[in-house]
């Protein structure tokens, strides 16, 4: 799992897009890194790569947005403000995984207990300017 450094959010979404090609559904992604570490804009471009043609918003305020009609349903949890592991289980995560949609967690380090050990990890970090290095992708991407 090698280290790729993108130099603009729409290297970000295309790498995105590069490894929705990859996905044959029922992954986990867990993206951690801190805010504005490009974590929405590589889902953007997992969502466009999956064909989902409507806006993908930062799902803040709602925890999952799904994304149906796509190759794969596509599932974008953003657990920033999630404290308590019970209301990620309230919500459905057992359901989620049970599907053969792909799941996408932001800061999903949060609850790593209650993820399957298959996950994906996905580490993006700030380096200057406009790079963001981005850990974990398949090397073959
Ligand atoms: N190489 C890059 N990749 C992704 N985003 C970048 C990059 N360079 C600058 N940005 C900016 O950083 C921010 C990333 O935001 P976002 O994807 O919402 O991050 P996160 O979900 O990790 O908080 C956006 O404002 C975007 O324009
Ligand atoms: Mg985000």
């Amino acid at each position: 799992m090698g280290l790729i450094i993108s130099h603009s959010p729409q290297e970000t979404f295309a790498l995105g897009m590069r490894l929705a090609a990859t996905l044959r559904g029922g992954e986990v992604l867990g993206l951690t890194g801190d805010l504005g570490s490009g974590k929405t804009h590589l889902v953007k471009g997992l969502a466009a790569g999956l064909g989902h043609t409507g806006q993908v918003t930062s799902p803040t305020f709602t925890l999952v947005h799904e994304y149906a009609g796509g190759r794969l349903p596509l599932h974008h949890f953003d657990l920033y403000r999630l404290e308590d592991p019970s209301e990620l289980l309230q919500i459905g995560l057992d359901d989620y995984l049970a599907s053969r949609g792909v799941l996408a967690l932001e800061w999903a380090e949060k609850f790593r207990d209650l993820l399957p050990r298959t996950t994906l990890w996905l580490t993006l970090a700030h380096g200057p300017d406009d790079t963001r290095s981005i850990q974990g992708l398949p090397e073959s991407l």
